[in-house]
């Protein structure tokens, strides 16, 4: 876990700097850097990670520096908390503008539901209801506050009295909810299940009452990432949102005999390309003419690269392990760790 004053105190650190070389034309390229099996598996940082980007921040041959931003499908916390975790674990420093998280393009939800009760659901303790405040939805709850408003809502645990909102617990029979997101994973996918589906499946968002026709659902229903799996240290892939997703639509299906509408961000939906690449011309001053995914995941990462049109490079340090190339989605090029990848593109682009 990580402290947030910890993180806070570390960010006025001097991180390890570059010392600044001649600097060539600024390059009219740039990298989007996956987190999760490409800089760090869970808590550990992958040892090629570090110098990979001082190469970018103009470590390397030719002295320039080539802008990178991380586009994860992680989440759960601020783009500031995650900049500060990744600067931490890597002893470097990442802007919060160089990062963009699952939920990051979600923002343009805010003006639909700003002033409606919107269910956030996924992530340690409220960090994610505070993620979502400061995107500027006005009324966030989340599932222990429902919870904690009628703990039979599920009766297999105790309500979390410690995450809920203790100030102004709202009386859900009174306070309709207008939409269902998911911001992260889930850390209770049984009772997470039910409460979404006690949304989904209720008359206007009463949670508490149930409609009889399910030919139109009406709670939108939205998801920040759609990944099957992801890696962390563990040997093998671990279950990410996609997994939930899954279960999710197959619950509701049982329940219901309908499938279950939604709409997903993240990799490799192409509105998060679409928002990465907004960033990256806003940190560059204009558009850049060539963008190189660095990835593990070919499903979230290949896939979304190349569908938006950007290269790829797919590293064996995460969630693909192949000798060969993807089979379903291939990459550009298929290298062993986010060293040889960033490598391999500077001397593609002439910078080796
Ligand atoms: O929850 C994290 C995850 O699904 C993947 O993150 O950095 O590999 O896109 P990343
Ligand atoms: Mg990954």
């Amino acid at each position: 876990m990580f402290s947030l004053t910890r993180l806070c105190t570390r960010a006025t650190r001097s991180f390890s700097t570059i010392a600044p070389r001649q600097q060539r034309n600024p390059a009219d390229y740039a990298f989007a850097f996956d987190i999760d099996g490409v800089l760090v598996k869970g808590k550990r940082t992958i040892p090629q990670a570090k110098k990979a980007l001082q190469m970018l921040n103009g470590d390397n041959p030719s002295g320039r520096r080539v802008p990178f931003v991380l586009l994860t499908n992680g989440g759960g916390v601020t783009e500031a908390i995650k900049a500060a975790q990744v600067s931490e674990m890597l002893d470097l420093e990442i802007q919060p503008e160089q990062v963009i998280l699952s939920h990051s393009p979600m923002q343009a939800l805010v003006p639909q539901y700003k002033d409606k009760t919107v269910l956030v659901v996924g992530g340690q303790d409220r960090a994610a209801y505070e993620v979502a405040k400061q995107y500027g939805f006005n009324n966030v709850v989340i599932p222990d506050d429902i919870h904690c408003w009628q703990p039979p809502v599920w009766p297999f645990r105790s309500a979390d009295r410690d995450s809920a909102n203790k100030e102004d617990v709202p009386d859900f029979s009174k306070t309709p909810i207008s939409a269902v997101m998911m911001f992260h994973d889930s850390r209770d996918w049984g009772r997470d299940i039910q409460i979404m589906l006690d949304v989904v499946c209720s008359q206007g968002g009463v949670v508490g009452t149930q409609k009889t026709d399910f030919g139109i659902q009406d709670i939108p229903v939205y998801f920040s990432n759609n990944d099957v799996v992801w890696s962390t240290e563990f040997p093998v892939p671990r279950l990410g949102q996609g997994s939930f997703k899954a279960a999710v639509e197959q619950v509701y299906y049982t329940l219901t005999g309908e499938q279950l509408q939604s709409t997903s961000y993240g990799k490799p939906h192409s509105t998060t390309y679409a928002y990465a690449e907004r960033v990256l011309e806003s940190l560059q001053g204009s558009k850049p003419k060539r963008v190189y995914a660095v990835g593990d995941n070919p499903a979230a990462d290949i896939k979304g690269a190349s569908d938006y049109g950007w290269s790829s490079v797919l590293v064996r340090t995460g969630v693909f392990r192949g000798p060969g190339n993807s089979t379903l989605y291939p990459a550009s090029a298929v290298v062993d760790h986010i060293g040889h990848a960033v490598e391999w593109v500077l001397s593609q682009e002439g910078d080796l």
